[in-house]
């Protein structure tokens, strides 16, 4: 049975490992630990393994995710989308959220677009190793 919930600091280590395993851009640590601390990291648990994590930052009504990540086993069993659909129902008062993903991140884009975002500007070489423009989406809620 999976459980979405907060990070605490015992799941770090994981979370990090993930990261790892699996991001292109990897975090440092001391970026985990600080969204740690302001309590800004939402986990999917299952059977006491973190399979998902996603990074958010809220000011006022709007919100920024930072980060989705799926452990690569687990991927395409919804747990992204689930991880996307908890933030929105747990955060009533949001009216926008915005991100920005690399340009040939189509497995992201489709998610993305999938949960209502549509793409609203770039930046261009905004990604380093490599460099690549950043799509810039928004979801009105
Ligand atoms: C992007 C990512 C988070 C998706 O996680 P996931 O848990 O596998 O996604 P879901 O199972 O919820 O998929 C939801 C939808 O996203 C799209 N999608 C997900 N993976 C896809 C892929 N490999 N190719 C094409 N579309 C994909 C599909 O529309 C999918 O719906 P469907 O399965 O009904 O077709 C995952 O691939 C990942 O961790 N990638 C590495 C980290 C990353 O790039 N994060 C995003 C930038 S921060």
């Amino acid at each position: 049975m999976s459980v979405i919930r907060h990070a605490t600091a015992c799941d770090l280590t994981q979370i990090i490992a993930l990261n790892i395993e699996s991001n292109d851009n990897a975090w440092a640590e001391q970026h985990f630990q600080a969204a740690l601390n302001n309590n800004q990291i939402e986990v999917i648990e299952n059977n006491q393994q973190i399979v998902a994590f996603a990074i958010w930052q809220t000011v006022l009504d709007e919100a920024e995710l930072h980060l989705i990540l799926t452990d690569i086993a687990h991927r395409r069993q919804g747990y992204a989308e689930k991880l996307i659909q908890s933030f929105i129902h747990q955060n009533a008062h949001i009216k926008k959220i915005v991100l920005e993903v690399r340009q040939s991140n189509t497995a992201a884009i489709n998610l993305y677009q999938k949960q209502g975002f549509r793409q609203i500007g770039e930046r261009r070489d905004y990604y380093m190793f490599p460099l690549e423009t950043a799509l810039i989406m928004e979801k009105i809620c």
